[in-house]
């Protein structure tokens, strides 16, 4: 029978995260690695860290899951808004495969998180349209209608007073305008309003570093969606990605069905 413990991997602007999953439970199997992301993060280089985390992880198994922070497309990075952009048009697949030895399947890191939460966190048996956000270097989203995911979503990268949502609130935006609790969340209420008109929502689930100060501005969140935060946080695109690429071979884990 093929195991359920999976090696997941999540690569971020800043760190190259994974651990062994087992994916029945939704947990962590030993310890999470976190390696620093290269700079500059070209594909050799990011491929040279993952080999490396493999290799401290001693996973046996013949596959890998991949959260990557760009669309994926068929195993290709389409995009490349916080990572080098040499990776435009890069098979990650492939490279990783030469890199690992091992199988490697591919997808965009938000949507491994927003899978993980729908499985196993808050979204867990939800219908209608739920919609995850994670807020970190970038603006990254999953979308899911009936517990479905529709891949690629980018919808940190709407419009908003002209700018590209993710520039206008996210994590480098909150530094690079030194924005107090107040201006991140009425921005952030902003863009919420802008999801909320072009989605109608039933439900939207923040994840990524900034969720876990939530309080700090949730007083100024007033979109009429109900919001709240990730359950599973920092281990949702590790979890994700070994749930994704185990589906990705075998089908919907029967539990799921
Ligand atoms: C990228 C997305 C990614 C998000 C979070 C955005 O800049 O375009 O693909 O999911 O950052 O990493």
């Amino acid at each position: 029978m093929q195991t359920k413990n999976i090696l997941g991997i999540d690569v971020g602007a800043t760190g190259i995260k994974g651990a062994i999953v087992d994916i029945e439970k939704g947990e962590l199997i030993g310890d999470r690695i976190k390696l620093a992301t290269p700079k500059p993060a070209t594909p050799d280089a990011v491929a040279a860290v993952i080999a490396e985390l493999l290799m401290q992880s001693g996973y046996d198994g013949a596959f890998v899951g991949c959260g990557f922070p760009a669309i994926v497309s068929h195993g290709v990075a389409q995009s490349a808004a916080n990572i080098d952009k040499s990776w435009i048009g890069t098979n990650v697949e492939e490279l990783l495969a030469k890199t690992t030895g091992l199988d490697v399947i591919a997808m965009n890191d938000a949507d491994a998180a927003g899978l993980a939460e729908m499985r196993y966190g808050k979204g867990r048996g939800l219908k209608g349209t739920v919609l995850l956000i994670t807020i970190g270097s970038g603006l990254g989203s999953a979308l899911f209608t009936d517990g479905h995911l529709v891949r690629n979503t980018e919808l940190g990268h709407l419009y908003l007073h002209g700018w590209v949502a993710e520039h206008y609130v996210s994590n480098t935006a909150k530094k690079k305008y030194e924005m107090s609790w107040v201006g991140f969340g009425k921005r952030f209420d902003e863009y919420l309003h802008h999801i909320d008109r072009l989605f109608s929502p039933d439900l939207v689930i923040l994840g990524g570093g900034i969720s876990n100060d939530f309080e700090q501005f949730a007083p100024y969140i007033d979109v009429k969606t109900k919001v709240t935060t990730a359950e599973m946080f920092n281990h949702a695109g590790i979890i994700g990605a070994a749930l994704y690429a185990y589906e990705a071979k075998f089908g919907e884990l029967e539990q799921n069905r």
